[in-house]
């Protein structure tokens, strides 16, 4: 059976600092920690409110985390800037090399999907505006469960979605919480870690294989046998 690859979008497909030219317009020097607060507390939003049960989609957790942040650096922007910020955020860019990684996978036969907790518009909108939408076969959302990742059901929701057996399918992402939810949930995963900066949790559970990009993810792929690489 071909291999199926779920690709994480915000923060790997999709670059979620590409907000930080805007925000200079907006904060100055603080656009490079403001952005770092605000995907920071999006990410615990969507935690608290999975463990919560209390929920509300991904966009809300975003929006939720830009008032929170503004609060934290000091920085009152008005309704108008924060609405113009988060229509800066539903087009981000694509990453450097993601276009070339995505084309060798799809040259190579892999399935790809996109696998976010963006809400399934959102996404679709997102990769097209990206130029990358037409790469992938489909997009699954854990809006469909009105949960979020790291939630062990919204990776067998994505195994469900896409036929694909946990052995067959790989996560891929920079996330590493969302990395070691995948390998719980007895998926593969690919952690892309494009910054030597970058630090995996250290729980004792490690990404399959780690590439520092999507060029030549075909191969390492391609390549994997159990047990010989860590
Ligand atoms: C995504 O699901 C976790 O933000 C990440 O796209």
């Amino acid at each position: 059976m071909a291999v199926t690859l779920a690709f994480d979008v915000y923060g790997t497909l999709i670059d979620t600092h590409g907000v930080v030219t805007r925000l200079q317009q907006l904060v100055g020097d603080k656009a490079s920690d403001f952005s770092r607060t605000w995907r920071d507390k999006q990410l615990e939003y969507s935690f608290r409110r999975g463990l919560m049960q209390n929920y509300e989609n991904f966009a809300v957790c975003t929006s939720n985390a830009l008032d929170y942040t503004c609060s934290y650096h000091r920085a009152p922007l008005t309704e108008g800037q924060k609405e113009d910020l988060l229509g800066v955020y539903r087009v981000l860019p694509a990453f450097d090399d993601v276009a070339d990684g995505l084309a060798q996978l799809e040259a190579s036969d892999y399935r790809l999907y996109a696998f976010s907790n963006g809400s399934a518009d959102a996404v679709e909108a997102l990769l097209s505006a990206a130029g990358v939408r037409d790469s992938f076969i489909g997009v699954v959302s854990t809006d469909d469960l009105r949960s979020f990742k790291p939630n062990p059901a919204v990776y067998s929701h994505f195994l469900r979605q896409s036929g694909a057996t946990g052995s067959s399918a790989w996560l891929v992402s920079s996330n590493p919480f969302d990395v070691i939810g995948a390998i719980s949930a007895g998926m593969r995963a690919a952690w892309v870690r494009r910054s030597p900066e970058a630090i995996f949790d250290p729980w004792g559970v490690e990404p399959t294989i780690t590439v520092e990009s999507l060029r030549g993810l075909s191969e390492r792929i391609a390549g994997y046998r159990p047990g010989v690489e860590a």
